[in-house]
């Protein structure tokens, strides 16, 4: 399968998001939004009316990561701002299979996420309703962490779980990604990389998501 890189604009100069959009977008396979609200996690970052005002600058299929208590009450907003995928924390979601359906009433694909601490089996008897699984990588709330290894092993459980079964289940990891750990992400299984940090910050962002690339390449 093909690894596709999904930007975080949450490492994006605010100031200057079209702009900063553009640079990228080219060079990319998704853009990944995180919308937090101050209580699932401790930051707040930006909302629907952003989004929006985002999908009128591009045609970049959106991944919204939501770190929000109550996550399914944005859906339909989320849906009509123009995002394709919502991802959706299984620690604020109890009921998955609602969430899911919620998504499905508003044309979404949808994901189901886990924080570094949480094990891949609380998502497992889900991922057949998911497009897509995404394994934190640092603890949910803020940009420019430290890769944390411990949780590579969910990644190799996801996909033998996936792969067991016949899925076609994109497994994204989210934080701490440079051209070091992306090698490691994907020789576990990963087939989504978010990287705000690495892409947005880069000099050159062309250069960074081929690098990103290479080294996916490599497992
Ligand atoms: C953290 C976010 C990540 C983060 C990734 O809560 O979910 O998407 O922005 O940023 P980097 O690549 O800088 O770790
Ligand atoms: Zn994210």
């Amino acid at each position: 399968m093909e690894v596709k890189i999904a930007p975080s604009l949450l490492a994006a100069n605010f100031a200057r998001l079209e702009s900063e959009v553009s640079r990228v977008a080219p060079h990319v396979d998704w853009l990944h939004l995180d919308v937090m609200d101050g209580h699932f996690v401790p930051n707040i970052s930006f909302g629907i009316p952003v989004i929006e005002a985002i999908r009128d600058v591009t045609d970049l299929y959106f991944d919204c990561h939501i770190m929000t208590t109550n996550p399914d009450a944005y859906l339909p907003e989320l849906a009509k701002a123009g995002v394709n995928l919502v991802t959706v924390h299984i620690e604020a979601a109890p009921d998955p299979t609602r969430a899911k359906q919620r998504a499905v009433e508003n044309g979404l694909d949808f994901g189901l996420v886990i924080n570094p601490v949480t094990p891949f089996q609380a998502i497992a008897p889900y991922v057949e309703q998911c497009d897509v699984v995404v394994v934190m990588s640092v603890e949910p709330g803020h940009g420019g962490q430290t890769f944390i290894p411990d949780v590579l092993p969910k990644v190799e459980e996801a996909r033998e779980w996936v792969e067991n079964r016949g899925l076609r289940t994109d497994i994204q990891i989210d934080g701490g990604i440079t051209p070091e750990t992306a090698g490691q992400a994907t020789s576990a299984g990963a087939t989504v990389l978010v990287a705000g940090t690495a892409v947005f910050r880069a000099d050159d962002p062309a250069a960074a998501v081929q690098l990103l690339r290479r080294a996916s390449d490599i497992r």
